[in-house]
């Protein structure tokens, strides 16, 4: 266990203290006096192990993966990161930077967030994250400070560091031959990206677990928004189980894959002007009609309504919206509200006031509903990006929780035959309950497909090393 090694650790420094402090005082009765010290010390060491494994053990939504040994290692230089994306693929991609900075023993330097992404979010590191534990807890594997060595930093404010975006999906290999000879020869490295840049398989056993380790023990959010995130949690368990909708319906995501199914001609013309304004956005023709029929879309509230009856979600259920905005509003949210009378989201259960210092950051915004969504008895996304895999690949984690994942594909499909009367709603249940039997987050091998990672089951959605242990 992970407190033992800690156990040692101070132990053996407290002695060493004790030895030192008495022998300072020259007493004859020193050996007495050093017996009593060191059952003193034995025994304030068990009461604190005692203390710190109740309160680990309580730790919100933590199950610790076993200790890795302590290592020593030479440093070969500095690697500095700028994380890209909104909060889940910054997540993944941190993970991924401790776990190849350790494996390439550099020193890495507490990652940058994305602040230009899409949603203009300029929290730091240390708003999102608690960035003492991630220090503290990775301190034996790897060392991560906050600031750069004075030469480096004044290399830094110069502009004059060298800087890349790592090739996507790389192994050790490219790592250890590619990367690591220029950090070694410039000191310093920044990566200007972190999405994606390691592969989902083909990795040493031990790089897999400690990717775990990092997210699920080191990585935590900041305190102010562990403590929010379990208050909505603690409110919602107290009037019984809930189940987490991410209803990925927000205009970004809209505008962004150009699905337009059950939009108004206005609304069509909105979204469609917001994706050509976003230069990124490189797909400019998009019919949405072939991209719904081939499962690309996020399913609509319609689309969602009618999957949570079909699966039976008892109307008492409380179903919490984890999103922002739905694009359309009340009106493409009617017949959810009026079936599932307790519909609930972040701004109906907290008072205004503790909500509003995260309100401006989307990130600890996110990382709210991404604590309600690992904490839910059932988490049903309606769109496969990151939140949903991430959010996935947790909750296996903590004991292949139940995650419901649309076959969005088949269930348009069985949608629009319900919808047009060729399928009886007895019969529409039936089938769509038939093709969920198999995807509610149970253990699963991940998919592989070698030189084609993006059809590759990600990492993240299921970290099968860490979990054969359970
Ligand atoms: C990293 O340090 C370990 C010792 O902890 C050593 O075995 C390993 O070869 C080192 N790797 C590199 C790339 O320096
Ligand atoms: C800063 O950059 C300039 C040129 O870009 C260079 O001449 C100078 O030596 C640099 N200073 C430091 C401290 O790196
Ligand atoms: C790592 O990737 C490179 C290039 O894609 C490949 O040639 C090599 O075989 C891979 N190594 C391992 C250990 O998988
Ligand atoms: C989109 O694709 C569908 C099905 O292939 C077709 O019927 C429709 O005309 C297309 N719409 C446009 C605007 O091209
Ligand atoms: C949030 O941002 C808006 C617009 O930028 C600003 O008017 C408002 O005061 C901000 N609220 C907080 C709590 O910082």
């Amino acid at each position: 266990m992970f407190e033992l090694k800690w156990y040692k650790v101070t132990r053996l420094r407290l002695g060493y203290l004790a030895r030192v402090t008495i022998g300072k005082l020259q007493n004859v009765r020193r050996d007495r006096i050093l017996l009593w010290a060191v059952l003193l010390i034995k025994f304030t060491v068990f009461i604190w192990i005692c203390t710190t494994m109740a309160v680990l053990s309580g730790t919100f939504g933590q199950i610790r993966v076993p200790s890795l040994p302590t290592r020593w290692y030479e440093n070969n230089g500095y690697l500095m990161v700028s994380s890209n994306g909104g909060l889940n693929q910054m997540r993944s991609g941190i993970c991924d930077m401790v776990a190849i900075a350790r494996y390439m023993n550099v020193t890495l330097l507490v990652p940058e967030l994305d602040k230009d992404s899409f949603w203009k979010d300029r929290s730091e590191f240390k708003d999102v994250f608690d960035v003492d534990h991630f220090i503290t807890s990775l301190e034996n594997e790897v060392r991560i400070v906050k600031e750069l060595p004075p030469d480096l930093k004044r290399e830094v404010d110069n502009g004059t560091f060298h800087s890349m975006p790592p090739i996507s999906w790389s192994n050790m290999s490219y790592y250890l031959n590619t990367i690591l000879p220029q950090i070694q020869k410039y000191r310093l490295l920044h990566f200007q990206k972190t999405d994606a840049r390691l592969a989902n398989n083909d990795l040493p056993l031990d790089v897999q677990k400690f990717r775990c380790h990092v997210s699920y023990n080191a990585l935590r959010f900041a305190p102010a928004i562990e403590k929010l995130g379990r208050k909505i949690v603690d409110t919602l368990r107290k009037k019984g189980p809930f189940l987490v909708l991410h209803l990925r319906y927000e205009m970004d995501m809209l505008a962004y894959s150009g699905c337009t199914e059950g939009c108004n001609d206005k609304e069509v013309q909105e979204l469609t002007r917001m994706r050509y304004d976003i230069p990124r956005w490189k797909e400019k023709e998009i019919n949405s009609t072939e991209k719904r029929e081939a499962g690309l879309c996020p399913l609509t509230p319609e689309e969602t309504f009618l999957t949570l009856r079909a699966l039976g979600i008892s109307k008492k259920m409380q179903i919490y919206v984890a999103a922002g905005d739905i694009y359309g509003g009340k009106r493409r949210l009617a017949n959810i509200a009026k079936t599932f009378p307790n519909l609930v989201k972040k701004e109906t259960l907290i008072p205004r006031s503790e909500l509003l210092p995260f309100q401006n950051h989307s990130s600890q915004m996110a990382a709210l509903d991404y604590i309600v969504s690992v904490e839910s008895d059932i988490f049903l996304p309606t769109y496969g990006g990151h939140m949903a895999q991430v959010v996935e690949g947790h909750r296996r984690f903590l004991g292949f929780r139940k995650t419901i994942v649309p076959d969005r594909r088949r269930l348009v499909n069985l949608i629009d035959r319900y919808n047009t009367g060729t399928l009886k709603w007895a019969r529409f249940s039936d089938l769509v309950k038939k093709a969920h039997a198999t995807r509610t987050g149970k253990p699963l091998r991940r998919k592989v497909v070698p030189g084609f990672p993006k059809e590759e089951d990600y990492f993240w959605s299921n970290p099968q090393e860490c979990l054969q242990a359970r």
